[in-house]
């Protein structure tokens, strides 16, 4: 945690937070997912400031946190009193995702009640929900008393930060920033998005730690990939998701993956002898052993086979390789597996994205 950052858990910095934010402030704050710059949900200018924090195009669509109030006489939250004000529809099978998953890393997204702010929705008929688990989150939403607007607090495009230190460094020309200090991410990737504003079916939009078979386990509700609902996603060119672009999540340095075993096919693209090449390897592997392949300097790091702390680290250690200045990073490809989706989809879309910006495809 860095030193100049609020400390924990405490409740003046918590009510200076509030005010912050209903005097139309941002204010960057912990999740269990990744970090989030908030601003109030209801106040189309702070909404606008996130947008020009992030340098993100005003067209993607922010994600509404909401937390149940504190009450020890309730003991069922009333969830569909909490999604009135933002949501119409909220059917039989959100109810059941609901109580299942929140608080945690779950998005759902509805049709928007008429009071919900185009800004906040890019312009679309549909809005993002979710309720945070991170106790400083929870914390805030509940002396705010309403729906915080918060996507995570990187630069549009770039890695999504895990702790305070790191969004502080994403934000550093923007003095005065508040940024509460929740330590490190747990989950350690943005939350499951899934699509539940055409009625019928769901349709998982972002891949995350929650996967549609825990979802069919847990709730009995099916949710489909959206290459299995015919035509959907296609009829409009909005970005439904700014994580959908090919290349998002990612480090300046060029990055790679490599097949297992295929470490010199990844590093023949760089065939300068010069080259300082970082390669992740999994921690159940014995080392890779790179006599004579030709990057002058190359350095093993070692990475979780276990998909979940794969996750949680993720973020953190590109941050970190992309600091110590090589020229190349390789990782390995995940394996098979809906448990390694999440990963999956950021590693790929980070690789799409990697390199200096002028190397960037940032299309579709
Ligand atoms: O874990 C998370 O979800 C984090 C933490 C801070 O809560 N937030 C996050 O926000 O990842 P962001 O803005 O980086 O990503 C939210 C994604 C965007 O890609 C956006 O396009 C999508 O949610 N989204 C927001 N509103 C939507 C809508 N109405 N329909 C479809 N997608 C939507
Ligand atoms: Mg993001």
């Amino acid at each position: 945690m860095s030193g100049d950052s609020t400390p924990l858990h405490s409740s003046a910095v918590i009510y200076e937070a509030v005010q912050t934010l209903r005097n139309g402030g941002l204010v960057a704050i912990p999740a269990e997912t990744v970090y989030g710059l908030a601003a109030d949900a209801k106040n189309p200018d702070a909404i606008k400031k996130i947008f020009v924090a992030k340098e993100r195009p005003s067209n993607h669509p922010l994600i509404v946190h909401l937390a149940a109030p504190d009450k020890f006489d309730q003991p069922q939250i009333d969830w569909i009193a909490l999604l009135a004000p933002w949501a119409r529809d909220v059917s039989e099978d959100a109810l059941k995702l609901i109580n299942q998953f929140w608080p945690g890393p779950l998005t759902l997204v509805f049709k928007k009640d008429k009071g919900v702010l185009n800004e906040l929705t890019g312009g679309q008929d549909t809005v993002a929900i979710r309720a945070p688990a991170h106790p400083i989150a929870i914390g805030l939403l509940r002396k705010f008393k309403g729906g915080v607007a918060a996507p995570s607090a990187n630069r549009f495009g770039k890695v999504s930060p895990t702790s305070a230190a790191d969004v502080r460094q994403e934000f550093e020309g923007m003095l005065g920033l508040m940024v509460l200090d929740g330590g490190d991410c747990d989950v350690g990737i943005e939350s499951t998005i899934i699509d539940l504003s055409s009625g019928d079916k769901a349709v998982l939009l972002r891949p995350g730690a929650i996967t549609p078979s825990e979802i069919m386990a847990k709730t009995g509700v099916r949710v489909y990939l959206p290459g299995e609902i015919k035509g959907d996603n296609e009829k409009e060119d909005l970005p439904k998701v700014s994580g959908s672009l090919k290349a998002h999540y990612a480090p300046t340095t060029p990055l790679r993956l490599y097949a297992p075993g295929r470490v010199l096919d990844a590093l023949s693209e760089f065939p300068d002898t010069k080259s300082r090449v970082a390669i992740a390897v999994w921690d159940s592997e014995s080392s890779l052993g790179h006599d004579g392949h030709p990057a002058a300097r190359f350095e093993e790091v070692e990475i979780s086979s276990d998909s979940v702390a794969f996750a949680s680290c993720l973020y953190r250690s590109l941050r970190d390789l992309d600091q110590q200045g090589w020229d190349l990073i390789l990782f390995p490809e995940p394996p098979v597996g809906e448990e390694w989706d999440g990963v999956r989809d950021r590693l790929q879309r980070a690789c799409f994205g990697s390199g200096p910006s002028s190397s960037n495809h940032d299309s579709n």
